[in-house]
């Protein structure tokens, strides 16, 4: 089949840089614009970006010119890694004007009509399109995926809350240094430190699960009903969340069933054969001092998240530790799968 031709808006920052990256050699989709500000407008990609992940940037798109992020780019789907203030009516745009936009950015994520999605979760949030187009005249539509460590968080929490449901969780993040951005948090601040505040997170890493695990019943969303306390912090990392996670559990449950239960997780996708999704979305490590952000990132490529630690909690019932790469689980590989769910459904055929 001839590929999907796809724009990246934000493409030299450093989600937008991921997506490139992940893009290069995707087998359905063809990078066909890149669009940043006007600062790097009508330059070649390679003297605007000041690339900063490891690898090199893709030979083909060295070349190719930055455009203004405006609806009047030659593809179908564009991919968000646009900064919130300005996310917002940017990716409307593109919507009304008949684009499928598949946004990083918090803007519309807790829209009532619009999907925040993880494939593995709750596929079945995409019939929020209908209802979207409908109501605001869109030909084209926005689905989001989830805050980088809500993200990771929705998955490991999914297999267990459909077995044994979930009342109460306490969430104690670790954030890299990449997810504030680049050049992000100023190295005088962070080098032999922990900063335990990150603006605006807790209340996105306490909101988005509540959505992701929520039902859908006609055209909206009831939310699950747990309760959820998350303190976030910043630490000197460069890639890769972890989460100090405790939970109360609807249910009596021995430790080995919740390991196996989150072991044995799959998702519904396996059939889809959608290119960027991982063979096991949760891995569980045994080892007393993993997961560790710079061993077990990459694991996936990136798409599966790590839990370890499982153990029993005084407090709560059950604890763990969470890991997930935040620029491609937590960012641009998880628009990606969601791109690919809409195109493995036909909703990119318009
Ligand atoms: N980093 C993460 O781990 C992570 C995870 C999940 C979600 N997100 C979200 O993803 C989005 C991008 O984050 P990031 O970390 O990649 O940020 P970033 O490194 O600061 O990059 C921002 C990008 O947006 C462009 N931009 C800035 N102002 C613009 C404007 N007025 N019009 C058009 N383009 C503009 C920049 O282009 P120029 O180079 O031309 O200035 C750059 O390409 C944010 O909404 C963030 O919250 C980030």
């Amino acid at each position: 089949m001839d590929k999907i031709k796809v724009g990246v808006l934000g493409a030299t920052g450093m989600v937008g840089q991921r997506f490139v990256q992940l893009l290069a050699h995707h087998p359905w989709f063809e990078i066909a614009a890149l669009a940043a500000s006007e600062r790097s407008a009508r330059k070649a990609y390679g003297e605007a970006c000041h690339w900063v992940i490891s690898g090199d940037m893709p030979a083909v798109i060295k070349e190719m010119v930055v455009q203004e992020s405006t609806p009047d780019l030659a593809c179908r789907l564009v991919f968000s890694a646009l900064p919130a203030k300005v996310a917002g009516p940017i990716e409307e745009e593109f919507a009304a004007a008949g684009y499928a936009v598949s946004s990083n950015a918090r803007n519309h994520r807790l829209d009532p009509d619009v999907p925040l999605l993880v494939p593995e979760v709750n596929p079945d949030h995409l019939a929020l399109i209908e209802t979207q187009r409908r109501k605001r005249g869109w030909k084209g539509f926005i689905v989001t995926n989830p805050n980088c460590c809500a993200a990771p968080l929705a998955l490991a929490l999914k297999p267990l809350w459909d077995r044994f449901g979930i009342t109460a969780l306490s969430v104690v993040t670790m954030q890299a240094l990449s997810g504030a951005g680049y050049p992000g948090v100023p190295s005088l601040d962070i080098l032999d430190n922990a900063i335990p505040y990150i603006a605006g997170e807790e209340g996105k890493v306490e909101s988005e699960p509540l959505k992701l695990l929520g039902r859908l019943e006609g055209e909206a969303i009831r939310e699950a009903t747990m309760i959820i306390s998350a303190q976030c912090h910043r630490v000197a990392t460069r890639e890769g969340h972890l989460e100090a996670i405790s939970l109360k559990l609807g249910q009596e449950a021995s430790r080995e069933d919740v390991v196996e239960t989150l072991r044995d997780f799959r998702g519904t996708l396996q059939d889809l054969g959608l290119p960027s999704a991982p063979e096991r979305p949760i891995v569980v490590r045994e080892e007393n001092d993993r997961p560790q952000p710079r061993l077990d990132r990459d694991e996936g490529e990136g798409m599966s998240v790590v839990v370890g630690r499982v153990r029993e909690c005084p407090v709560l019932g059950y604890k763990f530790v969470l890991l997930g790469h935040n620029t491609i689980r937590g960012a641009a590989g998880a628009a990606i799968l969601n791109a690919e769910l809409l195109a493995a459904q036909g909703y990119l055929d318009f």
